[in-house]
């Protein structure tokens, strides 16, 4: 049961699982052939790092915190491959494209996956905590280990055109999360354009928005009656905290 559901929802590509149904192998070439521009904006993440979160943010610093904007450029771009599988226009293209990391506390990515796998109906159902567990040290999840993802990227060679950023910096900040970013953008903002930008990006504006809540995603693949796309929005830094938390 198990060896048959991963062999039809997830495809090996360049040796980690990726979604069949988000990457059928006409993506995957297209992917490879991609060429990059010097001022593409790249959000990278493992997944449940904040990705959605990312994409509400970086268009409306972008746009100068204008939601109904046309954007016509510069291109934005998010995914969760790692390091190794950007295709060959990421790494020759000069200048270089811009790229927004975000991570995530594992032990948070974990709590947040077992319970999109529980939903989500591309993706092999997660067992139980245990199995799951076993399965995400092991890398045996979508997109991989999480481990191998950020030591890929943190230990990129082309640093200086990477931004990183947590996702637990941003909980505690947004204000200063988005003021950086902006920097690092060349997209100098004045402070009450940040405080409007951070305000509907807040979790609970987001999950209010039908553009960001994935309430537009038919319920054959994402049940949210079995658990929302937008679910907890919080971290559970220190032990002190996970041991309140338990498995919330
Ligand atoms: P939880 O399941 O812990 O709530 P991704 O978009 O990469 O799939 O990540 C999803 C996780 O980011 C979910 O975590 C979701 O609730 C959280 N998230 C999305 N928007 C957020 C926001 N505005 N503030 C805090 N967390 C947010």
């Amino acid at each position: 049961m198990y060896i048959s559901d991963l062999n039809k929802l997830y495809t090996v590509y360049k040796g980690v699982y990726v979604p069949t149904h988000l990457h059928p192998a006409e993506s995957l070439k297209f992917y490879e052939e991609f060429s990059f521009r010097p001022d593409d904006i790249i959000i990278v993440t493992y997944p449940k790092s904040g990705t959605t979160w990312m994409q509400e943010l970086v268009p409306l610093i972008m746009s100068g915190g204008d939601p109904a904007s046309e954007r016509p450029s510069p291109r934005m771009f998010a995914t969760h491959f790692h390091y190794n599988m950007m295709p060959t226009s990421f790494f020759k293209v000069k200048p270089k494209a811009k790229v927004l990391y975000v991570m995530r506390n594992p032990k948070d990515v974990f709590t947040s996956s077992f319970h999109y796998y529980g939903m989500a109906s591309y993706l092999v159902k997660p067992g139980s905590q245990t199995e799951f567990l076993h399965k995400f040290l092991e890398g045996k999840v979508v997109f991989g280990s999480w481990f191998d993802h950020v030591k890929g990227w943190i230990n990129a060679e082309d640093k200086d055109r990477i931004m990183f950023i947590s996702y637990e910096e941003m909980i505690m900040d947004l204000k200063d999360s988005v003021t950086r970013m902006a920097t690092f953008l060349e997209k100098p903002l004045e402070d009450a354009v940040i405080e409007k930008i951070a305000d509907r990006c807040v979790f609970k504006n987001m999950k209010k928005n039908k553009m960001s809540n994935y309430s537009l995603v038919p319920s054959e693949f994402m049940d949210q009656k079995k658990s929302e796309f937008l679910r907890k929005g919080v971290f559970c830094f220190n032990d002190v905290h996970t041991v309140d938390c338990k498995f919330y």
